[in-house]
């Protein structure tokens, strides 16, 4: 009788511990998991002696306080991308009173301003203007002059200047492959919803066609598909929807990655020379009208010598692919401010903000 009894204890007792190890096993494997979710964070405080955990905890928490145009994508991407790993990304507005930085996307941001965090800020939290736009495309909404801490644009005066940048190779190497080409002259005409090109954009394309035939190709074209069509002309007409110092977008970069010229109409030369040698674009002020341009061309479709001087600064450069997935719009942008922010702790007020922007 005493004998089973102790049995029927021993085997609740077996089957208690059991359960301990598995509920432990269980947790220890969420812990190690990549895609471990910052609302458990909870967890982390019972589980002081992780290794992992600790270092999580660490770093700073950056708010992503509205997803830009809802294009969301997993956080883990800073890392898989672009090897960012020293800040801990959250859109988990309950995080706010930790969040060392909260990134505001401008875009998103009511006229009135009520969709913006209303409790009190922290003293060591910092905001950030997200905005990639350039002047032009950027609505003033009053009241926000004073608001923010931090500036992130593609301006190289920003706080966070964000672009896809060439990367100087150690030392000059590998002969250049030129993709098989099928077309002289290509333009992408992408967003129909937004304005692809600027006036002048619009109206030289319209001079330069009566010289020169142009493929335009209207669809919207991602990825692979995208690189594969730019790269399969010789030229690309690389117009920015709006003419703005240091606004040189990602319709500059993909020629670049691909293998192609680009054409470009935005800023001066001497500004696109802060981003890539001379001698990889063409700039449609280098000729007096598109008549011009179109005679260059056309001679350079039959002296192929000529035409692969425009590619002898990859001996010393590397162009990186940028993200063409809808979803990626700002990836690199959110990336960009967790790194910042993993890096400086700096207090910084950014007195005017319209001044600085629209000057
Ligand atoms: C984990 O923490 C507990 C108490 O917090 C301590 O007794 C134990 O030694 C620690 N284990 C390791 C491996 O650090
Ligand atoms: C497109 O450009 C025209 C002329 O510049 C402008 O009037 C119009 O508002 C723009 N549309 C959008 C959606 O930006
Ligand atoms: C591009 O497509 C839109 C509609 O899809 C059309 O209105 C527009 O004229 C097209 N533009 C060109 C240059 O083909
Ligand atoms: C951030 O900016 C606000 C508003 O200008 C200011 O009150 C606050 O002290 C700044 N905080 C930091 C950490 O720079």
């Amino acid at each position: 009788m005493a004998f089973s009894l102790f049995r029927l204890i021993l085997t609740g007792v077996l089957l208690l511990v059991g359960t301990i190890v598995l509920v432990l096993m269980y947790n220890s494997s969420l812990l190690s998991h990549k895609y471990f979710p910052v609302r458990n964070s909870k967890l982390l405080a019972v589980q002081p002696n992780c290794t992992m955990v600790t270092q999580q905890s660490n770093k700073p928490v950056v708010l992503l306080w509205f997803w830009p145009e809802n294009k969301a994508f997993d956080f883990q991407d800073c890392k898989k991308l672009f090897k960012i790993t020293n800040c801990k990304l959250t859109d988990d507005k309950s995080l706010y009173s930790k969040a060392e930085a909260v990134l505001i996307f401008h875009k998103a941001i009511y006229e009135d301003l009520s969709n913006l965090p209303t409790s009190p800020r922290p003293g060591f939290q910092r905001w950030i203007w997200l905005n990639m736009d350039s002047p032009t495309n950027t609505r003033q909404i009053e009241g926000l002059q004073s608001l923010f801490n931090l500036t992130l644009s593609y301006r190289r005066d920003a706080d966070i200047p964000v672009r896809w940048k060439l990367t100087a190779k150690k030392q000059p190497a590998e002969e250049f492959v030129l993709p098989k080409k099928k077309r002289l002259l290509c333009w992408i005409l992408e967003n129909s919803d937004l304005n692809t090109t600027s006036v002048e954009g619009s109206s030289y394309y319209a001079k330069l066609v009566e010289y020169i035939k142009v493929h335009v190709f209207n669809t919207t074209l991602k990825g692979e598909r995208y690189f594969q069509t730019i790269s399969s002309c010789k030229f690309l007409l690389s117009f920015e929807n709006s003419i703005h110092k240091d606004y040189i977008s990602e319709i500059f970069n993909g020629p670049l990655a691909a293998g192609t010229v680009p054409i470009v109409l935005g800023p001066p030369r001497k500004n696109y020379e802060d981003f890539a040698p001379g001698t990889a674009f063409i700039h449609v002020s280098d000729f007096p009208d598109p008549m011009k341009l179109a005679d260059l061309l056309l001679r350079l479709d039959e002296d192929s010598e000529a035409y692969m001087k425009y590619f002898t600064w990859r001996q010393f450069y590397t162009v990186r692919r940028h993200l063409t997935e809808e979803n990626h719009k700002y990836t690199h942008a959110i990336c960009q401010a967790c790194y910042h922010v993993g890096l400086n702790k700096e207090y910084r007020v950014v007195r005017d903000l319209y001044k600085w922007f629209y000057q």
